[in-house]
C-alpha cells in the first residue's frame, strides 16, 4: 500500500481510532495533519512526542469542525500551511446516549453538529481543489449502529447513517474526477469512547460479538489504509464494515 508524499488529514485525530490512523498513514508515506478540538491544545505536545517516538512526524492543528466557521477556518488553515488535502478522514464523533424519552435537544444537536454536519464543514472547503487536482480520497468514519440503530442512540444512529448518505451522494460527484468517498463503519473498538459505556451494558454487547472481543485502532486504522491507497482507484460510494462480524448483512 502506498499514500507517499499525500497531504493527509484526519479530524479527532488525537482520539484514539484518529491516532491508529495518523500512525498509519504516515508509514504509508504520507505527510500527516491531526485536527483535535481547542479543548485538547493542552495535549498536543503530549501527543506530537508520542508519535515521534513511534517514527511519525504529525502535525496538528486546532479547531472546532461543529461549526461552520470553525470547520471551514480549520481547513482554510491547513491548505494555507500545507497545500491541497489528498486525503480526509472524517473521524472527529461523540456520544450523548440516553433513551428518546430522556434525550435533550441539545443532546441531540451536538451529536447531528460534531459527527454528521462537521463532515460537510470541513469537506467543503477542500472538495473543489480535490476535483482541480484530480485526486482525492475521503473516507467518513461511521459506524455498526448507523447500520443497524442502537437502543439509546436516536441522535448517534442517525448521525451515522448520515455519513454514509453523505459518501454515497458525494461518491457520484467525484467519480469522474478521481476522487474517491468511502465509510468505514467499525463495530465496538477499544477507545475512550467505549471505554464511558456502562460495565454491564458493555461487557453485554461484548458477548454477542461473533468474534467474542472489542476492535483494536489499528484494525479500523488498515481498512482506511486500503481506502486511501493510491491503488484503491475503483472502489467508491463504498460502506466497509469492520465490526467482528457484529452486523453481518
Ligand atoms: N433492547 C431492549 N431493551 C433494552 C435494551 C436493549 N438493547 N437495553 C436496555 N433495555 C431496557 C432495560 O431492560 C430497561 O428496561 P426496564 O425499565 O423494563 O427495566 C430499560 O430499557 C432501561 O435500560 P437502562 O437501565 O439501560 O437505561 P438507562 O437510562 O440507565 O441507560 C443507556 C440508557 C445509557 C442508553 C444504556 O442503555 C446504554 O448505554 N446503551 C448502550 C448504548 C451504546 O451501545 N452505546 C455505544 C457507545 S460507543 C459507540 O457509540 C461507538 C460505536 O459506534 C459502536
Ligand atoms: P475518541 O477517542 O473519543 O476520539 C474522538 C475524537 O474526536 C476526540 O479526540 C475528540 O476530542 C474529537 N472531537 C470531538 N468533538 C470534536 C469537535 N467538535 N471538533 C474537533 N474534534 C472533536 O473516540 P474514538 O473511538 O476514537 O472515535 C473516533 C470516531 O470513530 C468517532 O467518529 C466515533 O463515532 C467512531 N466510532 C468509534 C467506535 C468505537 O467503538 N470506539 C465505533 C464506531 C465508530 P475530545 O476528546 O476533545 O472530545
Amino acid at each position: 500500500m502506498s499514500c507517499k508524499d499525500k497531504l493527509a488529514v484526519v479530524t479527532g485525530g488525537l482520539g484514539g481510532i484518529g491516532t491508529a490512523v495518523c500512525l498509519r498513514l504516515a508509514e504509508e508515506g504520507a505527510k500527516v495533519v491531526a485536527t483535535c478540538h481547542p479543548a485538547e491544545a493542552d495535549q498536543v505536545d503530549a501527543w506530537k512526542k508520542a508519535q515521534q517516538e513511534q517514527g511519525a512526524q504529525v502535525e496538528v492543528v486546532a479547531g472546532d469542525v461543529s461549526t461552520p466557521e470553525g470547520g471551514e477556518s480549520l481547513m482554510n488553515e491547513i491548505v494555507e500551511k500545507f497545500g491541497q488535502v489528498d486525503i480526509l478522514v472524517n473521524c472527529a464523533g461523540i456520544t450523548r446516549d440516553t433513551t428518546m424519552k430522556k434525550m435533550t435537544s441539545d443532546q441531540w444537536d451536538a451529536v447531528i453538529d460534531t459527527n454528521l454536519s462537521s463532515v460537510f464543514y470541513v469537506t467543503r472547503p477542500v472538495w473543489t481543489g480535490m476535483v482541480e487536482q484530480g485526486f482525492g480520497r475521503i473516507i467518513n468514519i461511521s459506524s455498526v449502529n448507523g447500520q443497524r440503530g442502537q437502543f439509546g442512540q436516536t441522535n448517534y444512529s442517525a448521525a451515522k447513517a448520515g455519513m454514509h448518505g453523505f459518501s454515497m451522494a458525494l461518491a457520484y460527484e467525484g467519480a469522474a474526477k478521481g476522487v474517491t468517498v468511502n465509510t468505514v463503519s467499525p463495530g465496538y473498538i477499544e477507545t475512550a469512547m467505549t471505554a464511558a459505556m456502562r460495565d454491564d451494558v458493555r461487557e453485554a454487547i461484548v458477548g454477542g460479538i461473533p468474534m467474542r472481543r472489542m476492535g483494536q485502532p489499528e484494525e479500523i486504522a488498515q481498512a482506511v489504509a486500503f481506502l486511501a491507497d493510491d491503488a484503491s482507484t475503483y472502489v467508491t460510494g463504498a460502506n466497509l464494515p469492520v465490526n467482528g462480524g457484529l452486523f453481518i448483512h
